[in-house]
Parts: structure tokens; sequence; C-alpha cells
């Protein structure tokens, strides 16, 4: 026991010493799988077992059974130990779709080995289209079969494939595809973005975490039968959705967390089958969701999350206050207590 006290004191010191480069970020490495995978359960609203993961107050309060991370010790945290569950486990979290990736699981147990770290104030929350995107049959057409497949399509999947790149169909009575970089970590090559434009099928394209760039998005310019389109957590700007312009069966964009603001969005205009664009952490104003909701319609502009103001610095005022309280109530007065003790003095 003494020992581990002891080991953990010097992890603090240490981590304190050497604010390593190595460390995780927990806004970039793990917010992102929360977000994408966990939160849909694990929200205000819907808190599965109690545990809620939309601050780290609720994250430590834990779920009914108290405490699901053990900082320093990811083999004793439930949180590890039920993402780190066979896809058969009854226990695996999520319950429900893919297990995370080896590389996500990975993450966690880093993240929780350095102390489950979660930076002062950020909030956390369901990442729509993410999440969406990450269980295959969300959004599978039940009656689309999609087009023959090609060799080259064929050839295609399989180089894919080989790289480590999810492409799998939407369903089993589908040609329709989904392709997902976001699983398989940053690098997205060129060439690997040059491969689907031979194919037909693919209508969920999934590049979120990713390095592409506007430029990159260049390559994406013929992918006009995609439906989904995940480009969360890029660099990508304004200048690089212009390249979607032409991607008229887009029901659903998510750009979060990108440097996008309002003037790339005129870009969508002529996106009318949109029904779901994702812009919060960008710099989408409320004006300019509204001004592209106005242009499309029954486009449901997701901003999301607004930053709450500034704690207030009083509690609020309680209705069955004494009236000799009130003097309490005043947040001014507590500001200077200092000056008040000299009067008291005669
Ligand atoms: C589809 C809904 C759903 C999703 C998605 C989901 N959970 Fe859960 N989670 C539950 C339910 C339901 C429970 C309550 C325990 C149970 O019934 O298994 C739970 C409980 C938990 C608990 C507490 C277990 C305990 O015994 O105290 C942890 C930890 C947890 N989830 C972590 C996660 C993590 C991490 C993710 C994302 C990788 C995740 N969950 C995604 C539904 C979900």
């Amino acid at each position: 026991m003494n020992r581990f006290m002891i080991l953990l004191c010097a992890a603090a010191v240490l981590g304190l010493a050497r604010p390593a480069a190595a460390d995780m970020d927990f806004n970039k490495d793990v917010k992102p799988i929360l977000e994408g995978t966990c939160l849909r359960c694990h929200n205000p609203e819907k808190a599965k077992g109690k545990l809620r993961m939309d601050t780290r107050e609720n994250f430590l309060k834990g779920s009914e059974n108290g405490p699901v991370v053990v900082a320093g010790k990811p083999e004793a945290s439930k949180l590890y130990q039920l993402v780190n569950q066979p896809k058969s486990s009854e226990d695996r979290m999520p319950p429900e779709g893919e297990p995370l990736k080896k590389d996500q699981i990975a993450t966690i147990e880093k993240w929780i080995k350095e102390g489950a770290k979660w930076p002062d104030g950020v909030t956390l929350k369901f990442a729509g289209a993410t999440a969406a995107a990450a269980t295959p049959t969300a959004a599978a057409p039940k009656d689309d079969p999609g087009v023959p497949i090609t060799d080259a399509e064929k050839a295609g999947v399989a180089k894919l494939q080989t790289g480590g790149v999810l492409a799998i169909r939407l369903a089993q009575n589908t040609n329709l595809l989904r392709v997902d970089f976001s699983l398989r970590g940053k690098e997205v090559k060129d060439d690997e973005l040059v491969l689907l434009m031979d194919m037909p099928n693919l209508t969920e394209l999934n590049l979120g975490g990713t390095n592409v760039t506007d430029a990159s998005l260049a390559h994406l310019k013929p992918l006009t039968n995609l439906t989904r389109l995940g480009l969360q957590n890029t660099k990508i700007t304004d200048a690089g959705l212009a390249n979607l312009a032409g991607m008229t069966k887009l029901t659903s964009l998510n750009v979060y967390g990108t440097a996008v603001t309002d003037g790339g969005l005129q870009n969508l205009a002529a996106l009318k089958s949109l029904k779901h664009l994702y812009v919060w952490q960008t710099k989408v104003t409320a004006e300019g969701a509204k001004k592209i909701g106005g242009a499309i319609s029954g486009l449901d502009v997701e901003r999301g999350y607004e930053p709450p103001p500034p704690p207030p610095p009083q509690e609020p005022a309680k209705a069955k206050d004494a009236p000799k309280k009130t003097e309490e109530k005043k947040p001014e007065e507590k500001k200077k207590p200092e000056e008040k003790k000299p009067e008291e003095k005669k």
C-alpha cells in the first residue's frame, strides 16, 4: 500500500517536473473516443448505470457502483476493464456496435496510467454523427442495393483493408460501402484517397481525426454518391469545403472541431439533401448556422454545446431565507471583507 502511494507521488512529481511531449492530450486523444462512443449513453439526460461523462466532476463520481477509474491503474479501472472486453462479452462497453479499436483501447489505457487527467472546464458532448458513423448499421439504407462491384472497386477495397482502413458494406444486402480512416490513426495518404474515386458504391466516408487538409479534399470532389462525410477534428478550413459542392446526396456532414467559419458554410448551400450538419467547436456563429439552415430546408445545424457563462459569483438566493441573512447574499461585500473590520473597532 505504502509503496504504491510512494510510486504515485513519484509519478506525480515526475509528471510535474517534465510535462513530457509523450503525455496524453486529453482533448486530442481521449475526448474524441469518449464523445464518439460513450457519451451517447453516458450524458446528463441519459446516464446509463448512473455514469455521466460530460464533466470531470460527474465522471469522477463514477457509476452506481462508484468510481470507474483508478488513476495510474488501468487494470484496476472499471472503465478500462469494460472497454477491453471481447466483442462477445455481455459486459463490454460500448454494449452494442463495434468494440473500441485496439489503438483506442491502448489510448484509454495510457490515459489512465498517466493519471486519467481531465483538464479544467472541459465538457464532453455526444458527437452525433461521430457516434452514428461508429455504428455501421445506424444509417444503412434498407432498400438500396448499390451498383455492381467493379474490379477496380474490389481492388481498392482490398488495398484499403490491407492498409488497416475499415472498408465494409453498410449491410449484407447491399454493395454500398462505408470507409472509415479514423479508426486506423492519423495518417491518410493521398494515393489512398485516390482509390476512393473508383468506388461508386462508397456512400459513407469518415476521415475524422486524420491529417487530411483542404488539399486532400480535392480528391473527394468526384465522390458525388456520398451520403455521410466525417471531417471532424481535422485541419480543414472553409476553402476545403468548396470541394464538397457537388455532393448533392450528402445527408450528414460533420466538421466539428475544425476551423470552419460561417463563410465556409456558404460553400454548402447547394447540398439540398443535407439533413445534419455538425459544427460544434468551430467558429460558426448562431447567425451563420441560421443562414445555412435557411438555405437548405430540413437542415438541422447542430452547434451543440454552448460554453456556459462563467460560474455565478453567488449561490442563487433561497426563497425562504430569513431576513437577517440578507447581508450574506450580497457578493459585493464579500469581495472586501477586510474593509469592514476597521469600522467595527471604535
Ligand atoms: C448503448 C449505450 C451505451 C454505450 C454507447 C456505452 N455504455 Fe457504458 N453503460 C451502459 C449501460 C446500460 C450501463 C449500466 C451497466 C450495464 O447494464 O451493463 C453502463 C455502464 C457503464 C460503466 C459502469 C459499469 C459499472 O459496473 O459500474 C462504465 C465504466 C461504462 N459504462 C463505460 C462506458 C464507456 C467507456 C463507453 C464508451 C466506450 C460506454 N460505456 C458506452 C450503456 C452504454
